[in-house]
C-alpha cells in the first residue's frame, strides 16, 4: 500500500510553545500541519482562530490544513485565507450551503475539503465528491484530542475508496489514529492521517512517532 501523508494536529501540542512545536513536527518529517479551529458552538470546545494561524505561518513550510469545526464557516473563511491556510475543510453538518462554501474556498485559490462526523453517513458527501479536493472522515466525535478511535470509521474509508473512481479527492481520517490502527486505515484507502496525541504525546521522539504511523 502507499505511504500516507501525516498531518500532526497541534490540538494536543504545547500551546505555550506553539512555534517551536510546529517547527519540530515539520523537521520530524510531517509534510502537513493540521490546524483545528473550534468555535465552542459546533463543538463543545474552543481552540484558536485565524490570528494564531497567521502568527504560526512564518514558522513552518508545511501545508497548513485547516479543519473548521464551526457553525457558519463562510464568515470565517476570508480571515483564515488571509492567515495563510493552504487547504480548508468544513463540515457537512456545519453549514446549510455546503456547495457554495466549497466554491468560496476554491475562489480564494485554496484546496477545499468536507468532513463528516461519526454519526453522518458517507452518502452525505455524495453531491460534492466531484468538486472537493479531500474528504475527512471523523473517527472520533470532534472537540477534543486523545479520544478513542471509532472502529466503524474504517468502513467509511473503504466506502469512499470504493466510490472514488476516477475522482481525485484525498481520503483523510481524523481522531484516535494510532500506530495500531494506521496500517489498516491506509490499507482501506486512507491517503492522509491526522494525528494529535499519537505525535505530541506518543512514547518516542516526534520523528519516531510519525514513522510509527507510516508503518
Ligand atoms: C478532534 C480534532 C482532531 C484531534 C485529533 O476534534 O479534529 O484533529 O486533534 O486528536 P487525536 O489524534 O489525539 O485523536
Ligand atoms: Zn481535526
Amino acid at each position: 500500500s502507499h505511504r500516507p501523508i501525516i498531518a500532526p494536529s497541534i490540538l494536543t501540542a504545547d500551546y505555550a510553545h506553539l512555534a517551536r512545536e510546529v517547527r519540530a513536527v515539520h523537521d520530524a518529517g510531517a509534510e502537513w500541519l493540521h490546524l483545528d479551529v473550534m468555535d465552542g458552538v459546533f463543538v463543545p470546545n474552543i481552540s484558536f482562530g485565524a490570528d494564531v494561524v497567521r502568527k504560526l505561518r512564518p514558522h513552518s513550510a508545511a501545508v497548513f490544513d485547516l479543519h473548521l469545526m464551526v457553525l457558519d464557516p463562510a464568515a470565517m473563511i476570508p480571515s483564515i485565507v488571509a492567515a495563510g491556510a493552504d487547504r480548508i475543510t468544513i463540515h457537512v453538518e456545519g453549514t446549510i450551503h455546503l456547495h457554495r462554501i466549497i466554491g468560496q474556498i476554491h475562489d480564494a485559490g485554496l484546496k477545499a475539503g468536507v468532513a463528516i462526523n461519526p454519526g453522518t453517513p458517507v452518502a452525505a458527501l455524495e453531491a460534492v465528491t466531484d468538486i472537493v479536493d479531500q474528504v475527512l472522515v471523523m473517527s472520533v466525535n470532534p472537540g477534543f484530542g486523545g479520544q478513542s478511535f471509532i472502529a466503524s470509521s474504517l468502513d467509511k474509508v473503504a466506502a469512499l475508496r470504493e466510490r472514488r473512481g476516477a475522482r481525485q479527492y484525498l481520503i483523510c481520517v481524523d481522531g484516535g489514529v494510532k500506530p495500531d490502527n494506521a496500517a489498516a486505515l491506509v490499507e482501506a484507502g486512507a491517503d492522509m492521517l491526522v494525528a494529535g496525541s499519537a505525535v505530541f504525546q506518543g512514547a518516542g521522539t516526534y520523528a519516531e512517532n510519525i514513522a510509527a504511523l507510516r508503518g
